[in-house]
């Protein structure tokens, strides 16, 4: 506890130190004073035996002046006797048996009429019977004597009692009041640290608005305003910092590339979300689904930038989507050493497959036209090389070039129609169409056609008239495709069914033949331009189609609001199924292309 707390240990290292030096104090205090007091008494003492001297020289008994002395020395509680050893010649020795407490140069000092001061420790050793003893050689009438004054320790006692319990008192007032104050100022001048202390505790757990109350104007004062400063400009940075990473990792996570950073451990340091999207299904099944570690061909292509030393692009297939993989070396700031690796990934599947498309339109195109124009080339050849005599043979070679020539008529307007349908620059003329009487009326067109081909044609038409807001020429072309189609396909004695229906919101044609079916493979297909599911029947038989028909179909259905869907198998044959908003519920397609 103390040793965590500054003020506890500024406190308690005042309080040592304030006591440390009294009691030094003290003691030096009290033998100082000890020392005095003894001095003074000797002093006094030294006195009152010259006093008695004084007397006796001049002609006073000794015990007449010891008496006197006796008398003024009352006050000080000091014994005075005066010893007459024997008479003894001026310049005799005294032979008294106190001289045995003398030393060498007190005798001397004894024998030549000065004082001498002596401490006399008790035989029973209190302290509290020494005595402090002062000697003087006297001479009276021939004789000599030796003035003793002397004085018991003890009764210097009260003073000194009286000063060391002054001393005591004031030492230890003084101790109180110092740790009184002690307290207040350590508490105050740690006041701001601890703050700081709270405040970066806060600023560790992403707090920055925490403030010192700064009071002062001295060094902890002026700290306290330096770490307001740095707290204000560091949430500033931050702020800004976390603001700029905000920003860029908004901006990586909207991008449709995968963007990825990795060490040359080829460990993943950053990766936005369509990264790691795709990189989820590269991974090892067993891991925890954390993308760390670069999959596998990426860290190939690392490795050939790294000894590179610049950009690489590859195209690579990921659980089959075809991506275009740049990857670019990341530099260290001394712009030498590489300390990783970059890459974008883009998905080019798309690109691709349109790419794919513009060919094989093309090629399809190409081939189309191609037949037609060879049959056109080799009968008009015919014609001008007068093949065949008679008129009847020219006439059926003219018919046979008008007929592919309206082939390609058809093919040219369906191209058209489709590229105007796609862009959505094509224009409807909506009105309100009856579909019950509409379909009769087309189906009748193909009534000829199925009597022909040996097939019954059925229609199962609602007994309420069905309107709709449509584009009568375009049902037209959707009606007359699926019928040509159905009727084609299915073989004599066939059936084919047309069904004009209306389901709640909406109204329903159905188109049903009990033909060769469409192999489930071919399904998904039949809407693209120019697929044709069976192309060794279609051809050749005089009455193949161009594989655009139901293309431009679902184009028109869509513009009208409606759907589409195929359904088939070869013991029951196929149905197409129309259905498009009733009139009143129709919500015009939004169009792109304006
Ligand atoms: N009722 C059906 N029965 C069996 N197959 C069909 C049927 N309708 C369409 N198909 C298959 O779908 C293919 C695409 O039909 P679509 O109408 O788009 O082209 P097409 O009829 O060949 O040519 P077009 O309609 O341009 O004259 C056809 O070639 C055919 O293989
Ligand atoms: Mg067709």
């Amino acid at each position: 506890m103390i040793r965590n707390s500054i003020v506890a240990k500024l406190w308690l290292t005042i309080v040592a130190m304030v006591v440390v030096v009294l009691a030094l104090l003290s003691v030096l205090l009290q033998q100082f004073l000890d020392h005095y007091i003894y001095q003074q008494q000797s002093r006094q003492l030294v006195r009152i035996a010259q006093s008695v001297q004084i007397l006796v020289n001049n002609g006073e008994t000794p015990s007449t002046a010891a008496q006197v002395a006796q008398k003024l020395t009352s006050v000080q509680k000091a014994h005075v006797q005066v010893i007459i050893a024997e008479p003894i010649a001026q310049n005799k020795q005294l032979n008294s048996e106190y001289q045995h407490h003398f030393t060498a140069s007190q005798k001397h000092q004894f024998q030549s009429g000065q004082p001498v001061t002596i401490h006399i420790r008790a035989k029973d050793r209190n302290p509290e019977h020494d005595s402090i003893n002062v000697y003087l050689r006297i001479s009276h009438a021939k004789t000599v004597g030796m003035l003793e004054v002397s004085q018991k320790m003890s009764a210097l006692h009260a003073p000194i009692t009286l000063m060391r319990n002054l001393i005591v008192f004031s030492v230890g007032l003084s101790i109180l009041f110092t740790t009184a104050l002690a307290f207040v100022l350590s508490k105050n001048i740690s006041r701001p640290l601890v703050q700081m202390n709270k405040v970066a505790e806060e600023m560790a757990d992403g707090n920055f608005r925490g403030k010192i109350r700064v009071v002062t104007t001295d060094e902890v004062g002026r700290l306290g305003r330096t770490f307001n400063t740095l707290v204000s400009q560091l949430d500033h940075t931050i702020a800004a910092l976390s603001r700029e990473k905000e920003q860029l990792s908004s901006i990586l996570s909207s991008l449709n590339d995968g963007v990825v950073a990795a060490d040359l451990e080829g460990s993943v340091t950053l990766a936005n979300p369509p990264a790691v999207r795709r990189f989820i299904p590269l991974m090892d099944p067993d891991s925890d689904g954390e993308i760390r570690k670069l999959p596998a061909d990426l860290a190939q292509l690392m490795s050939s930038v790294i000894s590179k030393r610049g950009p690489v692009t590859r195209e690579l297939t990921w659980t089959g989507r075809e991506m275009l993989v740049t990857m670019t070396p990341l530099y260290e700031s001394d712009g030498e050493q590489i300390r990783g690796v970059v890459s974008v990934q883009r998905d080019i599947t798309e690109e691709r497959r349109l790419d794919r498309l513009r060919k094989d339109f093309i090629a399809n195109v190409s081939h189309e036209l191609r037949t037609p124009l060879s049959m056109m080339q080799g009968y008009s050849e015919a014609l001008l090389d007068d093949f065949g005599d008679d008129r009847e043979q020219r006439i059926e070679l003219s018919e046979i070039i008008h007929d592919e020539a309206i082939r390609m008529k058809r093919l040219v307007n369906d191209l058209l129609n489709l590229a105007q349908l796609e862009s959505g620059h094509f224009q409807m003329s909506m009105n309100e169409l009856n579909l019950v009487q509409f379909s009769e009326r087309v189906a009748r067109k193909f009534h000829a056609m199925a009597q022909d081909e040996r097939i019954t044609l059925k229609l199962d038409m609602a007994e309420r008239d069905i309107m709709i807001l449509g584009d009568a020429d375009r049902m037209e072309q959707v009606l007359t495709n699926l019928m040509d189609n159905a009727i084609r396909h299915t073989p004599e004695n066939g059936m084919v069914t047309l069904r004009v229906q209306a389901i709640e919101a909406h109204a329903l044609i159905q188109v049903k033949d009990t033909g060769s079916g469409i192999s489930p493979e071919d399904l998904p297909y039949i809407w693209e331009r120019f697929y044709k599911a069976d192309k060794s029947r279609t051809r050749g038989q005089g009455k193949s189609g161009t594989g655009l028909g139901l293309a431009i179909t679902r184009y028109i259905v869509l513009e009208h609001g409606g759907d589409i869907a195929a359904n088939s198998s070869p013991e029951d044959g196929t149905t197409f199924t129309i259905s498009i908003p009733l009139l009143g519920h129709f919500i015009p397609a939004k169009n792109d292309g304006g």
